[in-house]
């Protein structure tokens, strides 16, 4: 019977249907395994990674290993996109509600020494002071300087806050700027003598611009109220104006005490002043190099500021004598 050769090839066909058998289970578990590895693995990352940044773990990132399913791999590229967007606009949000709050902390300080000013001015004179006109006079006049600060200090805000919100419209036409910064200099010729800072104003035949002339002349007024503000006893503005590459170049150089170096990069900055006590006696808040820049930028004018402390400072920019920018 054992040898009995149907039996035989029986068994080996049992046999090869066993390996067979075998090696399908074999190659099943392989398979399973690589899927585990390549799908359900990377998967699982996937939800776990995005279940913390939806905690607020914005930074996380998901790193596949290497042999992920190739559409799973590209899953995961598209959540990790997601979130670096996510992660920048957070940041975003977050350093606009720092510059907000700075702002207002700033705003409610600089209202703040005015307003206290003259409440206690006028809380002396309602006390008694008012009687005796050696005291109410001058201060009456602090209280009166005090509220004209207020003025001007609000102005500024409103003009700046416009200015970033987009709500200032421009209106621009052709204008003479040798006219307009003549016309300037003669307006703070008494400012400057009481200074006794010397202005002077040179300009070539080039004099027709292309800008918004009242916007202008705040950013002019701007320039040489710092420069005189800022000039030393004796001190000089020069005031330059000459043709350039599609209109006219302004500069205004002053002999006064200059910026140091470690300031510079942040004077544009709004309510930014080198030294605060100093500005403030002079009846600065610190916006108005903000508000120049935004200005000039509306007019596509870069402004270029060299300053070297105790020599002084030179401010230029040109505009344009045409409609295109
Ligand atoms: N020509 C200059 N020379 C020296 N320092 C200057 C000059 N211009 C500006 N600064 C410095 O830059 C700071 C910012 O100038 P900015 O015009 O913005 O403000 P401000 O003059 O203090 O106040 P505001 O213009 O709002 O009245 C000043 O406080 C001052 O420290
Ligand atoms: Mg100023």
């Amino acid at each position: 019977m054992a040898d009995d050769p149907s039996s035989a090839s029986f068994a080996l066909l049992s046999l090869c249907l066993l390996i067979i058998a075998l090696a399908a289970v074999v190659g099943l578990v392989i398979q399973r395994r690589r899927l585990q590895r390549a799908v359900r693995e990377p998967l699982e990352l996937i939800e776990t990674v995005t279940t913390s940044i939806a905690q607020g773990a914005v930074s996380a990132r998901i790193l596949l290993p290497e042999g992920a399913d190739p559409s799973v791999a590209q899953a995961a590229t598209a959540v990790n996109r997601l979130a670096d967007r996510a992660a920048h606009d957070i940041e975003e949000m977050r350093r606009l509600e720092r510059v907000r709050s700075e702002f207002i902390a700033n705003v409610s300080h600089e209202l703040r020494t005015p307003i206290f000013s003259v409440q206690g001015y006028l809380e002396t004179l309602l006390d008694g002071a008012m009687d005796d006109p050696e005291v109410a006079i001058p201060f009456l006049e602090k209280a009166y300087l005090n509220a004209m600060r207020l003025n001007v200090l609000l102005n500024d805000l409103i003009d700046i806050s416009r200015i970033e919100s987009g709500e200032l419209k421009f209106s621009f036409r052709y204008f003479d700027v040798v006219d307009l910064i003549s016309e300037l200099v003669h307006t703070m010729e008494i400012r400057a003598r009481q200074a006794n800072v010397t202005v002077s104003f040179t300009h070539d035949e080039s004099r027709s611009v292309y800008g918004d002339k009242e916007r202008l002349s705040q950013v002019l007024t701007n320039l040489l109220d710092n420069a005189i503000k800022y000039n030393v006893d004796g001190g000089r503005v020069d005031i330059v104006t000459r043709s350039a590459d599609g209109g006219v170049h302004i500069e205004i150089a002053d002999t006064g005490i200059g910026i140091p170096d470690q300031h510079l990069s942040r004077i544009f900055e709004r309510f930014y002043r080198v030294d605060k006590d100093r500005s403030r006696a002079v009846g600065g808040t610190g916006l108005g190099l903000a508000i120049v820049k935004h200005i000039l930028e509306a007019h596509h004018a870069h402004v270029e500021l060299t300053s070297r402390a105790g020599k002084g400072t030179t401010i230029s920019f040109t505009l344009r004598a045409g409609e295109q920018f």
